[in-house]
């Protein structure tokens, strides 16, 4: 298998690495995790990553077992080890080992897992002509904030998109709010008015999201971070996801039904064009 893993102080290759069945992530979901992208070895946005890896520990009274310096220099080894071009960097930091007791044992030491692969580059098609997504109830908890390792409702709705032949699916609680997609912010765009769910409990604060709203604000478009309902969503004039590897794609059909014109649209080309831009401009300055 090709990259790297980081698993409790030791570097190894991706099947060599284990961690114990009595892992606290393992009997419970109890840790954090973090996705970041490296364009030219270079990991983009990583202090707004390691912020949120901080606040979602945070949350959960989860000690993490490195500082945010000593964070950045282990990604920068693992990344150097395997010279890939772009790369996903995964980050995952559990409780610890401890016997089966929900409560948090005493004196644990907490497990960090990294591991880095070749970002595997997503079908230029989805770019091109737009991605399609299905609506699903969101069946989360009530801390999408905490970038938590339980998933299990993120991964039964992407799977019954994957079945629908979609792309993504677009969440919805039950009182009609559009919160996000199952791994990615969702934006739409109507009468030129950007509009996307606001940051709090109900979704994930994305970086991908933030230095998008920014690239948008900055561009003078109008931004509403409010709620909207499926039907908003369906008569939008555009609709976009987010997230660190899709970066900024197109939805062009939601249920089978098109979105405006069924084509991915203006605003959402520019956004995307803007975001590749920001990322040249992020790798330049760190290469300074
Ligand atoms: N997921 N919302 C959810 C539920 C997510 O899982 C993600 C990212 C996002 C976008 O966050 P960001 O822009 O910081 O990547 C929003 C990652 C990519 C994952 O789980 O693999």
């Amino acid at each position: 298998m090709e990259g790297i893993a980081y698993v409790n102080c030791a570097f190894m290759s991706l099947d060599e690495a284990k961690v114990s069945i009595e892992d606290r992530g393992f009997q419970f979901g109890d840790g954090v995790y973090e996705v970041i992208k490296t364009y030219n070895g270079i990991p983009f946005a990583q202090e707004a990553h390691l912020e949120r890896l901080e606040r979602s520990a945070n949350m959960l009274e989860l000690p993490l077992p490195k500082n945010r310096l000593e964070l950045e220099k282990l990604i920068n080894e693992a990344v150097r080890r395997c010279s890939f071009q772009d790369a996903i960097v995964y980050l995952q930091i559990t409780r610890g080992c401890a016997p089966r007791l929900h409560a948090f044992p005493n004196k644990v030491k907490p497990t960090l897992v990294l591991t880095v692969r070749r970002a595997r580059p997503m079908p230029e098609e989805l770019y091109e002509y737009g991605a399609s997504a299905i609506i699903a109830p969101d069946e989360r908890w009530l801390r999408c904030d905490i970038k938590s390792i339980c998933l299990l409702p993120n991964v039964l709705a992407k799977e019954k998109a994957s079945r629908a032949g979609a792309f993504e699916a677009i969440l919805t609680r039950n009182d009609g709010r559009i919160t996000e997609g199952t791994t990615s912010n969702v934006f739409i765009v109507k009468s030129g008015k950007l509009y996307t769910a606001p940051e709090g409990n109900w979704i994930l604060s994305g970086v991908t999201r933030a230095i998008t709203l920014r690239l948008a604000r900055r561009e003078g478009i109008t931004v509403i971070e409010d709620f909207f309902s499926p039907e908003i969503l369906m008569s939008a004039d555009e609709v976009f996801i987010t997230n660190t590897s899709i970066e900024v794609m197109p939805v062009v059909s939601i249920d089978k039904q098109p979105i405006g014109d069924g084509q991915p649209g203006q605003v959402t080309r520019r956004l995307a064009k803007l975001f590749k831009a920001e990322i040249l401009q992020y790798i330049a300055q760190a290469k300074l």
